[in-house]
């Protein structure tokens, strides 16, 4: 039941009052007169934005979801007042979507526009105003991005705070351990002194530097005992000594444990050099095994630490062509030792790589914050409890990268808006909603990929699709 509505009575609608005749009958007969009844939805948030609405009698209701809660905004009754495809008009701008919801509170009636037309007529009969609408527009969309990238810097500053705390422990480690290995050489030198006093024969000698030998040997691969075997065999090698009046048995017992030392070993060591040289002979076997181990506490530290830096490297890229041949799963392992802070005790990360992926050609910066920024949204979703499994697979000539965590999942009003800009369900301060719009274009623009996306309570999977092989190239943007 359409009708249309005549020139004359559109003049009456302070949207369309300063229009001259021959606007007014090109909109009289490009619109038609409708009518909703009371409580339908006339039309909902997210849909293609098709149809301009102006309320001609009647009341309606108009509402936005925040946070998966629909919000009414405003309710009116005024005759004239508009809404649904109202920035038709912006160039560029394809696929526009309804920003809110309209719903008829009483039966309405309203005058209705298609979208092309209303955009259209603006352009055309508003040029001047139409720069100035476009200016203001992109200009404020910019001033967002802006803002926004700010906010991702910001984001990197403090990834590499967490990386100076990272940095911090094991370079701590190893001044510690360096300035006790100090103490331990100088210790070795007074007993290797007394052992060599003339008090040891040659053979002797050879013995004790064979057990020596076997000493490092055991410290480094010493078996991790249980707390509870481990007081067993200090209480053994405590005993042993205190039966060869060897004072503080106790000090030297944990550190002759942890090097894996026991009893029978001990005998020896009496056995090859004699009663008057046994406890020079002990002390300096365990000064030699408490280097040793802190030499390997030394180089654990110093590997950390270097692959550390490595990652931080491999993650910015800063001394790397921006786009080359990579090797996937080296981004994804940079980017959770960079992530490595963030990830709570909580979350059990798994992977599982299918390592015969070639290399790929990449932006190689770019892809570590796609995977920087599907893997912070999968930490904020398990909140601190839960999996994070990193997958890559082939298929078809794509290589396959996927984000999966064990969260609450993304409820499907919400599924539809993920990857528009500035939308985000985080609370003011928390969320740009801008992670999943910059990753898809890097994926999407720049790579010719895709991100997909599947999710369910309990188990949500952002996909991450990449050519193997080099797309033709192009500006990229
Ligand atoms: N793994 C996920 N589980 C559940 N919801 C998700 C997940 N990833 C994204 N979302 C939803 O998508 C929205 C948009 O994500 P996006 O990364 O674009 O922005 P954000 O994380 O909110 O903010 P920003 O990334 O800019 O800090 C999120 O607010 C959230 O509602
Ligand atoms: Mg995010």
């Amino acid at each position: 039941m359409t009708e249309t509505l005549p020139p004359r009575e559109l003049r009456t609608l302070f949207l369309f009052e300063s229009l001259d005749d021959g606007q007014l009958s090109a909109l009289s007969s490009a619109g038609r007169v409708e009518t909703r009844a009371a409580g339908t939805l006339v039309y909902g948030e997210g849909e293609p934005a098709t149809c301009f609405f102006v309320l001609l009698s009647g009341t309606v209701a108009m509402s936005r979801r925040v946070q998966g809660d629909e919000v009414e905004v405003s309710r009116t009754s005024q005759r004239g007042v508009y809404g649904g495809a109202t920035q038709a008009y912006i160039s560029g701008e394809q696929h526009q979507l309804y920003l809110n919801s309209l719903r008829a509170v009483t039966d309405a009636e309203f005058f209705v526009l298609p979208a092309e037309v209303i955009a259209e007529c603006v352009r055309e009969w508003f040029p001047m105003a139409m720069h100035l609408l476009e200016g203001l527009f992109i200009g404020m969309r910019a001033t967002q991005t802006v803002v926004g990238e700010r906010e991702r810097l910001l984001a990197l500053g403090s990834l590499s705070a967490g990386l100076t705390h990272e940095l911090n422990n094991p370079a701590a480690a190893a001044v510690r351990a360096t300035s006790a290995l100090r103490g331990r050489v100088a210790g070795m030198r007074q007993k290797l002194a007394m052992i060599a006093d003339g008090r040891l024969d040659g053979s002797q000698l050879h013995d004790l530097v064979e057990l020596q030998e076997d000493a490092v040997k055991r410290a480094a691969s010493a078996p991790e005992l249980s707390p509870l075997a481990r007081s067993d065999a200090e209480d053994a090698i405590a005993d042993w000594l205190d039966d060869h009046d060897i004072v503080g048995g106790w000090d030297l017992a944990a550190t002759l444990v942890a090097g894996g030392v026991d009893v029978e070993w001990l005998d020896q060591i009496a056995g090859a050099v004699g009663e008057e040289n046994r406890e020079p002979a002990v002390r300096w076997l365990t000064y030699t095994i408490d280097t040793e181990l802190l030499m390997g506490e030394i180089d654990d530290a110093v590997n950390r630490i270097s692959s550390l830096v490595g990652a931080a490297k491999q993650y910015s890229q800063l001394d790397r062509a921006p786009y080359q041949t990579v090797d996937v799963h080296d981004l994804l392992d940079a980017t959770l030792t960079m992530l490595h802070g963030k990830i709570p005790q909580g979350v059990r990360t798994v992977k599982e790589y299918d390592r015969s992926l070639p290399p790929i050609p990449a932006y190689a910066a770019e892809l570590n914050q796609v995977w920087t920024n599907l893997i912070d949204n999968a930490l904020c979703a398990m909140d601190g409890e839960g999996t994070l499994t990193i997958r890559t697979w082939r298929k078809d000539g794509h290589l396959i990268a996927e984000i999966g965590d064990t969260g609450p999942g993304i409820p499907p009003e919400v599924r539809p808006r993920i990857f528009e800009p500035f939308f985000t369900t985080k609370p003011v301060g928390e969320g740009t909603g801008l992670g999943l719009d910059i990753s898809y274009r890097i994926v999407v623009n720049k790579h010719h990929g895709d991100i997909r996306v599947e999710s369910t309570p309990g188990d949500t999977r952002f996909r991450v699709v990449l050519p193997i092989t080099q797309a033709p190239r192009d500006d990229g943007r």
